[in-house]
């Protein structure tokens, strides 16, 4: 691909990120909130009366400090930005050095390949157990500079046992992050833990249970030195003055929070057992999402549910996740009408 000589070397082989064209279909595809837009920070939206002509607080202060009440810990504890994305990024760009070895699970998160290697970083790829649990003895023979691991995962939506990411923690000479971008709906957090490991980082993110992606507020939690570099690396000013007084609205109205993990701890197990009705195999979830191997061929499950107004996840053409879709819990009505159009769609696929 010679036109592609003028990318610096370890982005020439990047594809952009998934990006459906897409009208009213169903987002059964992102993981998002499905109860609709957080109130709290809708509401401080609509009342802002802020000076926009003037910057945000550079490292986001007021957010860090509802943070710290949140979480019980402290301000310095955190860093504050443009999505757990960008916290990923500055991570590795504070941490890692061009050529070091990332241990990545696989299956993971996809963007983890790409921080690592946009970063300058080599992807040193181990699999997860035949049951998606961390394989700890060949995540720690990696010697990884730097090692990832989502819990709950994405996209297989369990969580690692504590004690794997412990003994991960105790025996990484290098830095380890903990996204726990679903952590709401499962339980065990390593958050509370942030002072007791030098090496630990964890990543937290406004997207999935606040239901504010389209605001793009996430943040890390680890001891202060650590996060202290890491407000260094960070660009000044990425989380802007709305996002940031939206998430603290956020914050403090845990109630929404609560109603939305309720729905998918309830729904989460009718999604399961309607997809086996139909066929699929569905994985255990601790997450708001579930992964099931398709009773039909993946692709065309994917691309028929389109055409009838649903999107959802394929994963079916990677690695341990062959002919596997990953669909969001949806409220009692939308599961309903996302198993009736997967139903109509295996019925086609059996009598072509
Ligand atoms: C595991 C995981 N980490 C991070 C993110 C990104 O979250 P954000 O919207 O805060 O950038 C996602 C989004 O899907 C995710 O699944």
């Amino acid at each position: 691909m010679p036109e592609r000589d003028i990318m610096r070397s370890t982005a020439r082989g990047f594809r952009r990120y998934y990006n459906p064209e897409i009208g009213d279909e169903l987002r059964m595809d992102t993981n998002t909130n499905v109860l609709g837009p957080n109130p709290a920070a809708e509401e401080y939206i609509r009342g802002f009366r802020g000076d926009i002509s003037g910057y945000p607080n550079t490292y986001s202060d007021g957010l860090r400090d509802a943070l710290a009440g949140l979480h019980g810990l402290d301000r310095e504890n955190f860093v504050a930005g443009n999505g757990s994305d960008e916290m990923l990024d500055v991570a590795f760009k504070t941490f890692t050095e061009w050529g070091d070895g990332c241990a990545v699970p696989v299956p993971s998160y996809t963007l983890y390949d790409y921080f690592v290697r946009v970063n300058g970083g080599r992807v040193l790829e181990v699999d997860l157990t035949e049951d998606f649990q961390l394989d700890v003895d060949a995540v720690l023979r990696q010697k990884a500079r730097m090692t990832i691991m989502p819990s709950p995962n994405n996209p297989t939506g369990n969580t690692f046992r504590q004690k794997d990411i412990e003994e991960i923690l105790s025996g990484s000479e290098g830095m380890v992050i903990v996204d726990e971008a679903y952590v709401e709906y499962a339980s065990g957090s390593m958050i509370s833990r942030v002072n007791e490991f030098d090496n630990l980082i964890v990543m937290r993110t406004f997207s999935k249970a606040y239901s504010m992606a389209g605001l793009r507020v996430g943040y890390s939690a680890s001891n202060p030195d650590v996060a202290g570099m890491m407000n260094c690396v960070k660009i000044p000013y990425s989380l802007n003055k709305l996002s940031e007084g939206a998430a603290i609205a956020a914050v403090g109205d845990q109630s929404f929070i609560e109603a939305s993990v309720g729905v998918v701890r309830e729904q989460r197990p009718r999604l399961a057992e309607g997809l086996r009705r139909l066929g699929f195999e569905p994985f255990p979830s601790d997450s708001n999402f579930i992964l099931a191997k398709c009773p039909v061929d993946h692709a065309e499950l994917v691309s028929r549910l389109r055409g009838k107004g649903v999107l959802i996840r394929d994963f079916g053409s990677k690695r341990r996740t062959e002919n596997c879709v990953r669909i969001t819990v949806g409220t009692e009505d939308l599961n309903g009408i996302v198993l009736g159009k997967i139903e109509e769609v295996v019925s086609e696929c059996r009598s072509k």
